[in-house]
């Protein structure tokens, strides 16, 4: 991803059937850290989120609640926008699937296919889930339910179809011609292999329900709401105005790195289904679909259907938002599997928040107020290239654009622990407080080259905890100009000025209060 200019980035638009979870949050989180690396990087980018408001599971659930769908919808897609700006997610859009504009797109498209002759009227009959929103073959049922384990239903109706099966030998190219097109690779092989096994074409339209799109021509029929939630990647890039700047710059550029960001629950629809449908339709593809793991909750997956939601905004408020942040990008590898546990948030956010990173910023100013009344002190920098190197800056960027092509947080996130670990390790190791009253331009160097590694340590914690990096950052005067990736070899710290007195950034937390 690092030789694009450009980044369009998506999260999956979620079901307002009900509250967000750790789930929803961990999706959007890894958009979020995504699109802000990109963006220190100097690069254009583009990030959205959203909500998926049509279908029979929506219908149902309104009714459940004796509201309209609409008014229903407009209750729990608010909590999706309240949930990402308490997380601190810098979004550009923010799409719903009933606003007018969504309308619009999913109507051209299907015009557009209808068009080219990749849709026909024919009936179905098949086994339906509704709270997956989708259609599974009778080969695929186990003991009579779906592979997710929920109760099929026997549907029998005149529906519109869509012809996958005519993009199969397609399909199986682009997979070999775009290696990451699907990511991770075990992610692949399992979509190379369901599509090996024979499509059969799409079922994409019901006449069932009636909260969604309805069929052009054809008011009796809704549009199958997952043809509809697609759409979200175009619409909110301007589809179906070819000439919108955003639909240039991020969907039609060569130059722009297009990559939906998914769970594996939903694999299908997006490394079969949508690009089956963008290639019949004639348009250009997205250049990945990112796959990342469940998070479990005791070993099952947490899901709204499960009762057994994990919620973020209480464990955010209870410990903070950086942390929660901090704690799901370093636990989880992407695309494994993830599980969930309090204790485990705690004692990293412990470790390594409070006792690595906090400490050391926290020992260095104090240290610098004590010693110099907190000015940064005047150094002469070819004895600080002369004493121990610091990091080499060039070479964690590059190591750290290697690890954001593949989403290894976990990894980044170890990175920055190395470089305060090495940092602290120097403190001890070089002892300024004896240099105090033995060598006072030895501890200066030595204070100015731990300010140094502070400012590293902050300018690459931005998009993993943006509050707290912030306030590093403000700690050591560094103007907001400064802290893109570019400066972090080009800038250093200014000498003479006066820092503020020490807060501390990363609280402890007393795992024997903390109600695990
Ligand atoms: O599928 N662990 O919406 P949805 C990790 N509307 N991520 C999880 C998760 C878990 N336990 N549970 C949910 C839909 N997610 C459709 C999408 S897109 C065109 C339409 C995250 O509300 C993960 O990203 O069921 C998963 O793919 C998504 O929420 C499903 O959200
Ligand atoms: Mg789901």
């Amino acid at each position: 991803m690092k030789q694009f200019d450009n980044l369009y980035i998506t999260t999956p638009i979620y079901y307002v059937n009900d509250k967000p979870h750790i789930g929803h949050a961990y999706t959007s989180l890894l958009c979020d850290v995504t699109a802000r690396f990109m963006k220190l990087a100097g690069k254009s980018v583009k990030f959205t989120t959203g909500t998926d408001e049509h279908g029979q599971k929506i219908e149902k659930a309104a009714k459940a609640k004796g509201i309209q769908p609409k008014e229903f919808t407009d209750r729990v897609s608010t909590s999706f926008r309240e949930l990402a700006k308490f997380m601190n997610f810098q979004y550009d859009d923010f799409i719903r699937t009933t606003e007018e504009r969504h309308e619009k797109a999913v109507t051209a498209l299907w015009n557009r296919l209808e068009e080219r002759g990749q849709i026909y009227l024919d009936s179905y009959s098949g086994w339906y889930v509704v709270r997956d929103e989708a259609f599974y073959q009778e080969s695929e049922l186990i003991d009579g339910k779906a592979p997710t384990g929920a109760e099929v239903e026997w549907v029998k109706e005149e529906s519109y179809f869509f012809r996958l099966s005519n993009w199969q030998d397609k399909l199986l190219e682009l997979y070999t011609n775009q290696p990451n097109f699907v990511f991770p690779e075990s992610r692949k092989n399992e979509v190379i292999s369901f599509v090996k096994s024979g499509l059969t074409d799409l079922s994409i339209s019901r006449t069932s329900f009636s909260w969604g799109i309805k069929v052009p021509g054809n008011d009796k029929h809704v549009i199958y709401v997952w043809i509809d939630a697609l759409t979200n990647y175009v619409t909110s890039i301007g589809f179906p105005n070819a000439e919108d700047k955003e639909y240039k710059q991020f969907w039609i550029n060569n130059d722009s790195f297009n990559v939906h960001v998914i769970g594996k629950d939903i694999l299908r629809f997006h490394a079969v289904y949508w690009p089956a449908i963008l290639l019949a339709a004639d348009l250009p593809l997205p250049k990945q679909v990112a796959v990342h793991g469940w998070w479990l909750n005791e070993g099952e997956k947490i899901s709204k259907s499960f009762g057994n939601a994990i919620d973020p905004i209480g464990l955010a408020t209870e410990f903070g938002v950086d942390q929660l942040r901090y704690f799901l990008l370093r636990e989880a590898s992407f695309g494994q599997d993830g599980n969930f546990s309090k204790k485990n948030m705690v004692s990293c956010i412990n470790s390594e928040l409070a006792n690595n990173i906090g400490n050391l910023v926290q020992r260095t100013v104090s240290f610098l107020h004590k010693q110099c009344s907190g000015v940064v002190p005047i150094v002469d920098k070819n004895l600080l290239k002369n004493e121990e190197s610091l990091p080499d800056c060039n070479a964690i960027i590059d190591q750290v654009m290697n690890h954001l092509t593949k989403y290894e947080f976990n990894y980044i996130i170890l990175l920055i622990i190395n470089i305060s670990s090495e940092a602290n390790a120097y403190i001890d190791k070089s002892a300024p407080w004896t240099l105090s009253k033995t060598d006072k331009e030895r501890m200066n160097l030595v204070i100015y080259k731990l300010l140094e590694y502070i400012r590293i340590i902050g300018i690459l914690l931005q998009p993993i905890v943006p509050k707290s990096a912030e306030m590093i950052l403000n700690q050591l005067q560094i103007p907001k100009e400064k802290r893109d990736l570019k400066s972090l070899c080009s800038a250093c710290l200014s000498s003479g000025i006066i820092l503020p007195k020490p807060t501390p950034v990363f609280l402890r937390f007393d795992a024997e209060i903390v109600d695990l």
